[in-house]
C-alpha cells in the first residue's frame, strides 16, 4: 500500500481488479478531487481547440455540437443536457447551463452567469459581470482595479438576438426576448421584449 492510502483492490469475484479504492473516507474525497482536477483541466485543454471545429449547423461539422458539449462537460461542474457550445464561444468553469440552451457563435461569457434551461443566444453576444473601478480621478483607471463580480442571471426560455451586450447584475426573467444588438443594463421582467440601447421593454409575450 502506498503511503497516500490508494491500493489494488484485491481480487475477489465481486471486486473487480482494476479499480482503485482508499481505505481512508478522506484520500477517497481527496482522490476524487484529483480526478475532478484533472478532468476539468483536460476539458479546458481539448476546448482551446474544439472550439474552432465548425458551428454546429455548418456542414460538415464533424459532430462538432457533441464534441463541443462534451468538453464543456469535463470542464463544468453543472452542464444540463443537449448543450450547443457554439464555434468560438468562451465562458468560465462556473457557468451554470440547464438543458436544451445554446452558447452563441464567439458569444463571450463572464465568470459566474447562470443560464437557464431552453435558452437560444445569437452570435457575438457577451455577458459581463465585472468592471473596471473608475471611482478616482487622481489614479490612472488601469491601477484601480476592478469593481469585483456582479452575477448575471438567465431564466428559462431566453431568446437572445445576436450581439447583444449584458452589463454586470443584470437577471432576465423567464420568456425574455431581447432584440439585436440591444444593451441590457437593467433586469427585465417575465415575457418582457426589450431591443435598444440602453434596452428597453417595447412590449410584453402576455
Ligand atoms: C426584438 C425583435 C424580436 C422584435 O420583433 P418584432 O416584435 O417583430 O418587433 P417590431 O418589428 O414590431 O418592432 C417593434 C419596435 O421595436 C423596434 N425594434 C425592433 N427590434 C429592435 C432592435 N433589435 N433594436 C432596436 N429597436 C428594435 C422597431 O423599430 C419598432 O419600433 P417602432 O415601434 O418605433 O417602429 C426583433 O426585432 C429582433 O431584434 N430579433 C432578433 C433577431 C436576431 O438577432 N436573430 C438572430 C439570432 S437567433
Amino acid at each position: 500500500m502506498e503511503e497516500s492510502g490508494i491500493q489494488e483492490q484485491s481480487t475477489t469475484p465481486d471486486q473487480p481488479r482494476s479499480r482503485m479504492r482508499c481505505e481512508n473516507p478522506k484520500d477517497n474525497f481527496r482522490l476524487m478531487k484529483f480526478r475532478r482536477r484533472m478532468l476539468r483541466k483536460l476539458g479546458k485543454l481539448l476546448y482551446l481547440f474544439v472550439k474552432h471545429l465548425p458551428g454546429s449547423y455548418e456542414t460538415p461539422n464533424f459532430n462538432a455540437k457533441k464534441i463541443r458539449g462534451n468538453c464543456a462537460g469535463l470542464i463544468l461542474e453543472q452542464c444540463g443536457k443537449n448543450v450547443n457550445f457554439e464555434k468560438g464561444s468562451t465562458f468560465y468553469d462556473d457557468l451554470v447551463i440547464g438543458n436544451n440552451s445554446g452558447v452563441g457563435i464567439r458569444a463571450e461569457i463572464g465568470e459566474c452567469v447562470t443560464i437557464g434551461d431552453d435558452v437560444m443566444m445569437g452570435s457575438d453576444c457577451i455577458i459581463y459581470t465585472n468592471q473596471h473601478e473608475f471611482r478616482r480621478t487622481d489614479i490612472p483607471m488601469r491601477l484601480q482595479g476592478s469593481q469585483g463580480i456582479q452575477p448575471v442571471f438567465i431564466g428559462n426560455d431566453v431568446w437572445i438576438g445576436s450581439r447583444v451586450t449584458i452589463l454586470p447584475g443584470v437577471r432576465i426573467g423567464n420568456g425574455v426576448v431581447i432584440g439585436a444588438g440591444a444593451v441590457v443594463t437593467k433586469d427585465l421582467p417575465d415575457y418582457a421584449i426589450a431591443a435598444g440601447v440602453p434596452a428597453r421593454v417595447i412590449r410584453y409575450r402576455k
